[in-house]
C-alpha cells in the first residue's frame, strides 16, 4: 500500500528511482512521483497513473545524485496530480514521500497549522508542513524531524529531502515496512528489497519508531530518544529472475505455472535429512498446548485458512475458528481458555491482521505467522513463523501463495497430529508429490481453460461458484479471483445454500462453475447443479478423476481428497486469467486494488 524509494550516491538517481518504483507498483498505482536534488535545487515530477506515465514527464536533462520516489494507493484524497507524492512544504524547502496513514492528521492541522494553506487533501502534506513549522520556530532539521515523529499517530514510512542540504535523506518508520540498502559509494531506501535489487542485495532492517540519517557514505539509525542503534546488514535472498516476468505476458500466468515447483520446494524445506516432515518443536508445543486455534487472515489468505481449519481439525483434532482480520479487531469472539493464534498473510504486512496481532499480544496470547516474507512485520511480531517459500508474488491477485499456504497448513496439521500420536492413513510427502505432478498436467491445460473462459465468461455480468465441503472454500477463492481481475460480479456459495435465496439470480445462461472433487458430497453437488440448470443456468462442472460423469467440462487428475484444493483452484485461476485477458483488463494490476494492504 504505497511504495517508497530513495537513492543517495554519485550516479544520476532518476532511472534508479523509476526502476525501483516499477518493482513496487504492486503496492499501488494510483499516482507516482519522484523528487531529485542537485546544485540547482529540488525538482518534483509527479502524475496521476502508473510509473509509465511518470516516466514520460521526468526531465532527463539534468543529473541529480539524490532523490526519493513514491507510488500511491490512495487513502486520503482522490488519485490526482495534486494528491500525488512527493509533497512539499509551503516554502518548497522540504519534500516528502510517505507510506501509511496518519490517524491524527486533522488534530495536527488544527493544533499546529491553522495558518498554513494546504495544497492537497492528503495526510502526508501535514507532516511536511509541520516539519517546516518547527524549523520556523528555531529547531534544527534533525530535531524538527524527530519532534514531528513524536506527534504522529498511525503508520508511516517516510523519506524527506531538505533543499538546503543535498547530502542527506531523512528517513523514519512506524508500522509501514522500510529497509535501508547499502552500496559502494551510495545508499538506498525502499519499502521492499525487490525495488533496489538492481543496485544492492545488502539490507538493514528498520524497527518501528526509528529514524535514519542517510548519507552517501553513512547510515545512522536512531530511536526517537536520539540513541544511536547499531544493526548488521543481511543479504536479501532474492534472485533477480524471481522478480522478472521472463517470457510470460503477465506475472499472474508465471506465478500460476510456478505452483508445482513451489509445492516441491515446500516439501524439501520442511523435510529433515531422513525425509521426515518437521516443524519447529516450539510450534508443535504451542499447537498441542492450545485448546482452540484461531486463524486470522484477509482475502485469499482467509480462504486458505478455511482449508487449513479442515486439516487441523481432521488431522490434529484441535478445534479451529477462522476469522476475517478486519472484523476480529472490532468484534472479538469469546476466546477459549488456551487459544493459539495463526496469522496467514502472503505479505506479512496486512494492517488488519497486524491490528489483531497487536491486540492478542497485549492479552498475552501466543501467535504463529504463516507468511511468504521473512522479516515481515507479522513475522517479526509473532512468536513463531512458518515460511511459504513461494518466491516473490508480484501479480496483485494471489495464486501461488494460496497453494503454498494450504501446503504449509497441511504439513503443520500432519506433523502436529503425529506429535500427538494420531496416525494418518496416508503419507503426506507422497501425496503432495502427486499434487505437484497434477499441477504439471494443468500447466498444459491452458488452451482448454481459455476456451472455457470464452464460452462462459466473455460477456456475462455475473457468475456463481458452487461446491460442498472443502470445494465450497475453493469456490470462494475462485469467485474472488474472477472478480478481482475481470470485474465480473462473482460469488462463491455452498452448493446447498444457493436455493435459499441466491437462486433467484439465476437466469437463462448464467454461468455456474461447480466443483465436484469430494466423493462424500458428489451426488449432493450434482443435485445442486440440476436445480440451477432447471432454471436456465449454464453449468461448468470441474470434477476429479474417479468421480467424473459425462456432463463434466474438465476432469482433474486424481489426488488425495483432502488435498484437492491445491489442484482444483488452478483451473479457476486460469479461467479468471483468460476472462480478464479477453475483457481487456489489466491482469497484474487490477483497478482499485493493491497487493500489500497496510491500512485498516
Ligand atoms: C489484499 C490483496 C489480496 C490478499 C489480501 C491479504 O487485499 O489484494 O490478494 O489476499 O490483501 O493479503 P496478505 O498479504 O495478508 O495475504
Amino acid at each position: 500500500m504505497c511504495g517508497i524509494v530513495g537513492y543517495i550516491g554519485q550516479q544520476d538517481s532518476k532511472e534508479i528511482l523509476l526502476k525501483g518504483l516499477e518493482k513496487l507498483e504492486y503496492r499501488g498505482y494510483d499516482s507516482a512521483g519522484i523528487a531529485v536534488i542537485n546544485d540547482n535545487g529540488v525538482r518534483v515530477f509527479k502524475e496521476k497513473g502508473r510509473i509509465a506515465v511518470l516516466r514520460q514527464i521526468v526531465d532527463q536533462t539534468e543529473q541529480a545524485p539524490v532523490g526519493i520516489g513514491h507510488t500511491r494507493w490512495a487513502t486520503h484524497g482522490v488519485p490526482s496530480q495534486v494528491n500525488a507524492h512527493p509533497h512539499q512544504s509551503t516554502s518548497g524547502r522540504f519534500t516528502l514521500v510517505h507510506n501509511g496513514v496518519i490517524e491524527n492528521y486533522s488534530i495536527i492541522h488544527r493544533e499546529y497549522l491553522q495558518d498554513v494553506e494546504l495544497k492537497s487533501e492528503t495526510d502526508t502534506e501535514i507532516i511536511v508542513q509541520v516539519i517546516e513549522k518547527f524549523i520556523s520556530e528555531g529547531l534544527e532539521i534533525e530535531e524538527a524531524f524527530r519532534k514531528t515523529l513524536t506527534i504522529l499517530k498511525g503508520s508511516y514510512a517516510l523519506a524527506l529531502l531538505d533543499s538546503k542540504d543535498k547530502e542527506t535523506i531523512y528517513i523514519a518508520k512506524n508500522k509501514s515496512p522500510l529497509l535501508i540498502g547499502l552500496g559502494d559509494n551510495f545508499n538506498v531506501v525502499a519499502s521492499d528489497a525487490m525495488a533496489m535489487l538492481q543496485v544492492t542485495d545488502q539490507y538493514v532492517e528498520l524497527m518501528d519508531k526509528e529514524m535514519v540519517i542517510l548519507k552517501q557514505h553513512s547510515v545512522t539509525i536512531k530511536n526517537l530518544e536520539g540513541t544511536v542503534i547499531e544493526r548488521n546488514p543481511y543479504t536479501a535472498e532474492l534472485d533477480a529472475s524471481d522478480i522478472e516476468k521472463g517470457t510470460y505476458p503477465h506475472y499472474m500466468l508465471k506465478e500460476i505455472d510456478e505452483q508445482p515447483a513451489v509445492i516441491r520446494k515446500i516439501i524439501q524445506k520442511y523435510q529433515s535429512d531422513d525425509n521426515q516432515l518437521v516443524i519447529d518443536q516450539d510450534i508443535l508445543y504451542a499447537m498441542n498446548a492450545a485448546d482452540r486455534i484461531y486463524i486470522v487472515a484477509a482475502g485469499t489468505s482467509y480462504h486458505a485458512g478455511l482449508v487449513g481449519k479442515e486439516y487441523i481439525e481432521k488431522m490434529a483434532k484441535i478445534p479451529v475458528e477462522v476469522h476475517v482480520a478486519s472484523e476480529f479487531s472490532y468484534n472479538m469472539p469469546l476466546l477459549s481458555e488456551k487459544p493459539l493464534f495463526i496469522f496467514i498473510s502472503q505479505s506479512g504486512e496486512t494492517a488488519d491482521s497486524r491490528g489483531v496481532l497487536v491486540q492478542i499480544k497485549e492479552l498475552g496470547y501466543k501467535a504463529l505467522t504463516i507468511t511468504n516474507v521473512q522479516g515481515s512485520t507479522l513475522s517479526r511480531e509473532a512468536d513463531y513463523t512458518l515460511l511459504l517459500h513461494a518466491g516473490p508474488e508480484i501479480a496483485v491477485a494471489s495464486t501461488k501463495a494460496y497453494t503454498a499456504q494450504i501446503a504449509v497448513l497441511s504439513i503443520l496439521a500432519a506433523v502436529t497430529a503425529e506429535a500427538k500420536g494420531l496416525g494418518l492413513d496416508f503419507d503426506l510427502v507422497r501425496e503432495l508429490g502427486i499434487v505437484a505432478n497434477g499441477m504439471e498436467v494443468l500447466r498444459d491445460a491452458k488452451e482448454e481453460m481459455e476456451r472455457i473462459a470464452l464460452e462462459y465468461l466473455a460477456t456475462t455480468r455475473n457468475c456463481f461458484f458452487i461446491g460442498r465441503a472443502i470445494d465450497f472454500y475453493v469456490g470462494l477463492e475462485g469467485a474472488l479471483k474472477l472478480k478481482e481481475i475481470s470485474y465480473i460480479q462473482a460469488e462463491g456459495f455452498a452448493g446447498g445454500e444457493l436455493k435459499h435465496g441466491t437462486i433467484a439470480l439465476i437466469e437463462n445462461g448464467t454461468p455456474i462453475i461447480a466443483l465436484a472433487t469430494q466423493e462424500r458430497v458428489n451426488l449432493g453437488i450434482r443435485g445442486n447443479v440440476k436445480e440451477v440448470v432447471a432454471r436456465g443456468a449454464n453449468p461448468c462442472i470441474i470434477s476429479m478423476k474417479g468421480l467424473e460423469t459425462e456432463e463434466d467440462r474438465y476432469v482433474l487428475p486424481s489426488v488425495n481428497e483432502m488435498l484437492t484444493p491445491l489442484l482444483s483452484v488452478i483451473p479457476l485461476q486460469l479461467i479468471s486469467y483468460y476472462a480478464a485477458l479477453h475483457r481487456d483488463c489489466d491482469v497484474d494490476k487490477p483497478r482499485n486494488l493493491a497487493k500489500s494492504v497496510t491500512v485498516e
